[in-house]
């Protein structure tokens, strides 16, 4: 096989592939890397691309996988979660907004915050919206969410922010489902 062959075979898998192990709860996922390093552009796509697989994430627990160099948390919630993040009134959200850039302008309500409707995934930056601590999950703070313990700021199940300093609900990054197993960011 010629050289050009053989990169020419390679070139596809650029992507970083990540999974969770079978029984992972919030342990971060095992990521490896398939960049074809003969490209010059590889670099490029894969940090601004990853494919992650979230067949083996369990209802009630989360992933962790580092996407362009911040944790990203995967979470396939409860319907106790759910039903909790849904029944919250708008007016008592800190941050009105969605920030979700795939729903692009909507407000805070659960429905906007998921990747499907019924709302049992929710991706979210695992950057809290302070200074950038990576806040405690499954169920963590007061609000049963996620929880900075940096100064205090506690999110809810759907990953807003209720009390302390922080002023944003958690970004939800550019996501989409691939297949019914395979989110990709970016
Ligand atoms: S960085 Fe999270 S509360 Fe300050």
């Amino acid at each position: 096989m010629s050289h050009a062959e053989d990169n020419e075979g390679t070139r596809r898998d650029f992507l970083y592939y990540a999974t969770a192990g079978a029984g992972a709860v919030t342990a971060g996922a095992a990521v490896w890397p398939l960049v074809n390093q003969m490209n010059p552009s590889a670099d490029v796509k894969a940090l601004s691309s990853i494919l992650v697989d979230i067949s083996g994430v369990e209802v009630g627990t989360q992933i962790s996988v580092m996407f362009l160099g911040k944790p990203v948390f995967i979470r396939r919630r409860t319907q106790a979660e759910i039903d909790e993040a849904r029944a919250v009134a708008l007016a008592d959200l800190i941050d009105p907004a969605s920030e979700n850039p795939n729903k692009p302008g909507t407000d805070a309500s659960d429905e906007n915050r998921t990747m499907d409707e019924a709302g049992e995934w929710l991706v979210m930056m695992g950057v809290c919206t302070h200074l950038g601590c990576v806040p405690l999950g499954d169920g963590a703070g007061e609000f049963n969410g996620w929880f900075c313990p940096c100064h205090g700021s506690h999110y809810d199940t759907a990953g807003r922010i209720r009390k302390g300093p922080a002023p944003q609900n958690l970004h939800v990054p550019v996501a989409e489902f691939v297949d019914e197993t395979t989110i990709k960011l970016g």
